[in-house]
């Protein structure tokens, strides 16, 4: 018998409902940053066409979440731009609309 649609999802998107994630694109960013420690030193974060936002949350655990440095949390900003609503997420703001305009 062959395996269902879910079944046939692959590990990451697995991974990515296990661990919380929007979506599986959330360890896309998870290894670039493991490999060259892209958030080091940044408080500014634009994430344009962000739906339905695991790059956002990547970014807000990193930058918000898991920063120690309270002083630095309250400087960092975070924004998604999506036409596409998206569930609120901690610590960033979200604007629904077109990033060409
Ligand atoms: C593949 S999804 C992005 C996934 C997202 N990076 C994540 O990690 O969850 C592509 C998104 O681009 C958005 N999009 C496409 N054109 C856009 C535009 N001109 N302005 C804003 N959002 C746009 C779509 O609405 C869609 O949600």
């Amino acid at each position: 018998m062959g395996k269902t649609s879910k079944d046939k999802r692959d590990i990451y998107y697995r991974m990515a409902k296990e661990g919380k994630w929007r979506a599986r694109s959330a360890f896309k960013l998870l290894q670039i940053d493991d490999e060259f420690n892209i958030f080091e030193g940044v408080t500014k974060v634009v994430d344009l066409c962000a739906a339905p936002g695991s790059w956002s949350q990547v970014v807000a655990k990193k930058l918000i979440l898991e920063q120690k440095d309270e002083e630095i949390r309250k400087k960092t900003k975070i924004v998604a731009v999506d036409l596409q609503p998206m569930s609120p997420l901690e610590g960033v703001i979200q604007l629904q609309g077109d990033i060409t305009e």
